[in-house]
């Protein structure tokens, strides 16, 4: 009886175009970018490379490109990298999500409620879409980032 994974969502099996490249990152050339050895500058020439060749996929400039060791880190990252300047140079504290988030994203909102800000969390339906116009509803000000 074979296995069949249904949990791409939470990690997905890396590309043979990933793992090639990969590798010789990993056997070889591991330094720590940080480093100033040369191993190190050579690792950090790797993920400059990296940040621009994604940068340039979507458009973005190589500055905006933050890797994180995964999805809990990038939300927390975009949660209260987000709200709380939001909420220091606007006074602006209401934010507004979905009832089914991943919990790094419900215990991120969840940590701010008890900071003081105010959360709705809207509901779904059946296909887990939220309404737009609940969403336009709730939505008191629009985002932060409209003014
Ligand atoms: C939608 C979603 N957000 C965040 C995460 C958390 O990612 P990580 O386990 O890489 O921290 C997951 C993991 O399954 C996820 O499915």
């Amino acid at each position: 009886l074979s296995a069949i994974y249904f949990d791409h969502a939470a990690t997905t099996p890396p590309h043979e175009d990933v793992l090639a490249a990969m590798i010789p990152l990993l056997r070889e050339n591991f330094g720590n970018p940080s480093s100033i050895h040369a191993l190190g500058q050579a690792a950090r020439a790797a993920v400059d490379s990296a940040r621009e060749k994604v940068a340039a996929l979507i458009g973005a400039s190589p500055s905006e490109i933050a890797f994180t060791s995964g999805g809990t880190e990038a939300n927390n990252i975009a949660i209260f990298g987000a709200a709380v300047p939001a909420s220091r140079e606007t006074g602006r504290n209401h934010i507004v999500t979905s009832a089914i988030e991943h919990h790094s994203v419900f215990d991120a909102c969840h940590v701010l409620e008890g900071r003081g800000f105010d959360v709705t969390y809207l509901p779904v339906d059946r296909l887990a879409r939220v309404d737009p116009n609940r969403f336009a509803r709730q939505s008191r000000t629009g985002p932060a980032w409209s003014r």
